[in-house]
């Protein structure tokens, strides 16, 4: 019998690729592959690929192009590419790159297996980029065997905003959802191998279940229900379709985190309309005021693209504004990349690079001195951390996640308390994590060691 193969997958792109590396991981388990650390070793290598940003494909690419020496090495390594970058350049890819065995996009990827044993057994090179488009429910039953403490699920893909900038609608296509009913399975049989916290993923999550009865407040409520589950989170949320029902659960369901991914993208208007964003930045503002009204202590974050076509100094001052105003616990910022294929594409790139780093910068630097203010704020105070695993980097810290959904280094918990929701006091913070200690200390080393 031939020795098993090795794989190795490597995963660039959002919490969904992340997700869907695991499914893929765990379909080519399940054909006998074992997995490899090291990139370099691994007979299988399969590159999961994001194309929201220019840079990200680049980085595909650049991978690409490194992997032509192994496979010159071993002609019988098998290189695959998977994801976003998959369904938008799939056919290209594989005529431009000789040392490519197969393609598989966002909507294949439970055909992995099939396409592996194709290069393997045949030699066949393929492209797997077919868009599931048909309805709007799918079926996708969870997979992994080992689950961590805190687990991601996706519970829709696709995308029907078409906000103009975006390649997203493009490369994972119309909303499609999971019912609640598989999800709720999901997450029954993850707490039941140790899991605590699931984040729900979906590039539009609030309209989840369109086309159904089913909606994303009927999930997360029915989710609540599941016993030894402790907590909840979804993202990511349009302002828009962010709906009072979605928002007064912050105040009323006990699992539900006190944080809330929303992205305004842009504080000024016009900008917001050429990006067809379907708010303005009152009703955004608006918006807030309800979810702080609901639950004070909400930490919210957001996405922030800089330098879209025609953003005038004005414009950006307003997005400026919106930042200091609502003071977010976390913000991702961006310049804005033209992607081939949308609307934006159309309109003149014309806001220089120069000018874009520089507003880019801006803005890191007020949200950083934000983040660091109202994380010092923490101090002296209790922390509900989630412990999730030892520390790899540090050795003898253990590593959590507070309500907040910040990483806080717990310094004097054991092995005891992975899995375990516990009281942190916070002794230091800066504008990455919280650090502290273990209030009830001893008594779990007792528990521990009974
Ligand atoms: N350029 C820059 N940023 C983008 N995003 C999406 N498309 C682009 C683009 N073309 C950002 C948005 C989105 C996040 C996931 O990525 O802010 O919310
Ligand atoms: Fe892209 Fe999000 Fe807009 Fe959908 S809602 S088009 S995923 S930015």
């Amino acid at each position: 019998m031939d020795a098993p193969l090795s794989l190795h997958i490597k995963t660039f792109g959002c919490q969904m690729n992340v997700y869907d590396s695991g499914r893929m991981g765990e379909i080519l388990k399940a054909q006998g592959m074992t997995y490899e650390e090291r990139l370099g070793e691994a007979d299988v290598i399969l590159i999961n690929t994001c194309s929201i940003r220019d840079k990200a494909e680049h980085k595909v690419l650049s991978l690409l192009g490194q992997l032509k020496p192994l496979k010159e090495k071993n002609p019988k390594r098998v290189i695959g590419v998977a994801g976003c970058v998959g369904q938008r350049i799939g056919r290209q890819l594989l005529q431009r790159v000789p040392h490519l065995d197969f393609v598989v996009g966002p909507d294949g990827i439970d055909h992995v297996g099939e396409l592996v044993d194709g290069v393997v057994k045949r030699g066949e090179r393929c492209v797997d980029a077919k868009l599931d488009t048909d309805g709007r429910s799918y079926s996708q039953p969870l997979l992994s065997t080992a689950p961590k403490v805190a687990e991601y699920i996706t519970v829709m893909k696709g995308c029907d905003h078409f906000c103009t900038y975006c390649i997203v609608p493009f490369v994972r296509g119309r909303e499609k959802s999971r019912s609640i009913q598989e999800i709720v399975g999901d997450v029954e049989r993850l707490v039941a191998q140790g899991t605590k916290e699931v984040t729900f993923l979906g590039q539009n999550i609030n309209t989840y279940g369109k086309g159904s009865a089913e909606t994303l407040a009927q999930l997360i409520e029915r989710t609540h229900e599941v016993r030894g589950l402790e907590r909840i989170r979804y993202v990511t949320s349009h302002p828009r379709d962010m709906g009072m029902d979605l928002i007064s659960q912050f105040g009323n369901l006990e699992k539900l985190c006190p944080a809330l991914h929303l992205p305004f993208q842009s504080g000024s208007d016009a900008v917001l309309k050429r990006m067809s964003r379907l708010y303005t930045s009152a009703e955004y503002l608006k918006k807030i005021a309800a979810l702080r009204e609901a639950c004070p202590d909400i930490a919210l974050s957001a996405d922030v693209i800089v330098g879209f076509p025609g953003e005038t100094d004005e414009d950006f001052e307003q997005t400026m504004t919106v930042l200091s105003e609502v003071r977010f616990s976390l913000a991702f910022l961006f310049t804005y990349s033209p992607r081939p294929g949308t609307k934006a594409y159309e309109l003149s790139d014309d806001v220089s690079r120069e000018v874009k780093e520089e507003r880019l910068a801006r803005t890191m630097k007020l949200t950083m001195e934000i983040i660091e203010e109202e994380n010092r704020k923490r101090i002296g105070g209790i922390e509900s951390v989630l412990v999730e695993s030892i520390d790899k980097k540090k050795g003898r810290y253990f590593f959590g996640r507070s309500l907040h959904n910040k990483i806080v280094h717990v310094l004097n918990a054991g092995p005891a308390c992975v899995g375990k929701v516990i009281d942190v006091e916070v002794t230091e913070a800066n504008g990455s994590n919280l650090k502290g200690y273990y209030v009830d200390a001893e008594r779990i080393d007792r528990v521990a060691s009974l």
